[in-house]
């Protein structure tokens, strides 16, 4: 059993604050993924757990305990850094060992930890090898054998896998999502890569600039973005975000015209929005189809790139406004060409000037 619940944490180093107010519950054996661009704090919110960096305040609870106090060795925590910071002179058996030596485990306990770990991580045959012989896939694992001989209550990964080439990354995402089934471990787990969040992540954390834009499941996040950043952070390619001007509204939704021309009624709650205000109405490329009736959005392509299944349809609307589609393989298109695309109103999503999404009127299907 191992929750995790941050409250109020708030980091400053000296006068620059950057983190600010999280409160996040983590469940018994979730996988917790962080998310967010390049200090953005990830790394100082995970080490604040780890207890090798001090909150400036708020509370780290475990399993209903404030550890905030706690020396981080006491914790019940373990950490796998990026670097995997092995010995090169030790064996694979060693380096698994090494907590438990410093803990002055005894055999046959000793071995039979690591050798339960190596086996969890394929590495049974490598366990008298040194790291030199080994694979950057296998150097990380062994990194991973050291946390898992210690039995954590939780694990914390920072970045493990940016060091990897990015066919053996897709591997250990796979591995990693397979580990943590067998340990029933909770997890959490800092990246850069969305597709990494959306791919392990039983829930995701998005951080931006010490904030939490928004926490929930992968779907929730690319169903139901509540802010443009986290709308343009999950899902690949990007969204697309078409400025537009509001027109009126009524019981049916908010009516806009895209700059362009072209007017979409949009099934969001229109209070608060004004005829005048400029809002973004956010596309994604999944979402549109090539019209059958010339009438919608104008794209002008330029780049095309075919892709087998999907035909990766590059340009621009209105001249200036970028857009992707992302279009049937065999879409009768071409560079330099011109198509009108539809999307269904639903698909839409509108931000207000200030980022924020304006709400729906009705939820779409969720796929859990
Ligand atoms: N020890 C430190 N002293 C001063 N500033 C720091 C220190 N560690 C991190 N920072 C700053 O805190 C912010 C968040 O950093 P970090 O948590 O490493 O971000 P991330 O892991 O998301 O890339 C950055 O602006 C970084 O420069
Ligand atoms: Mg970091």
């Amino acid at each position: 059993m191992a929750t995790l619940d941050l409250q109020m944490v708030n980091k400053s180093f000296g006068s620059a604050k950057v983190l600010h107010d999280i409160n996040l519950s983590i469940r018994d054996r979730e996988f917790v993924v962080f998310v967010g661009p390049s200090g953005c704090g990830k790394s100082t919110l995970l080490r604040i757990i780890a207890g090798l960096e001090e909150a400036t305040s708020g509370a780290i609870v475990i399993d209903g305990q404030d550890v905030s106090g706690l020396h981080p060795v006491d914790r019940g925590i373990s950490m796998v850094f990026q670097s995997y910071a092995l010995y090169p002179h030790l064996t694979v058996f060693e380096n698994i060992a090494f907590p438990l030596r410093v803990q002055k485990v005894a055999e046959p306990e000793l071995s039979q930890r690591v050798e339960r770990a190596a086996e969890i991580l394929k590495l049974t045959d490598r366990l008298t090898h040194k790291p030199g012989q080994l694979s950057g896939g296998q150097r990380q694992r062994v990194a991973i054998g050291r946390s898992i001989v210690r039995n954590p209550k939780i694990f914390l990964f920072d970045e493990p896998l940016s060091n990897l080439d990015a066919a053996l990354r897709g591997d250990m995402r796979v591995e990693l999502a397979q580990l943590h089934k067998e340990l029933n471990a909770t997890m959490v787990y800092v990246t850069h890569d969305q597709i990494e969040a959306m791919t392990m992540a039983d829930r995701i954390v998005v951080l931006k600039d010490g904030f939490v834009e928004q926490f929930g499941t992968p779907m929730e996040l690319y169903h139901h973005p509540q802010t443009k950043f986290v709308a343009g952070f999950i899902g690949q390619p990007n969204m697309n975000l078409v400025p537009a001007t509001v027109k009126g509204g009524d019981d049916t939704g908010l009516h806009v015209e895209l700059d362009g021309g072209t007017a979409l009624s949009l099934p969001v709650d229109h209070a608060g929005a004004k005829a005048g205000d400029r809002v973004e109405v956010g596309i994604r490329p999944e979402n549109v189809r090539l019209s059958e009736n010339d009438i919608g959005l104008a794209l002008q392509v330029s780049v095309l790139e075919r892709l087998g299944g999907q035909s990766m349809t590059y340009g621009h609307i209105a001249d200036t406004t970028r857009f992707c589609a992302a279009l049937d393989g065999d879409a009768a298109i071409a560079e330099g060409g011109q198509i009108t695309l539809e999307v269904d109103p639903a698909d839409c999503h509108v931000f207000a000037g200030d980022g924020k999404v304006m709400r729906r009127k009705k939820a779409p299907n969720l796929v859990k």
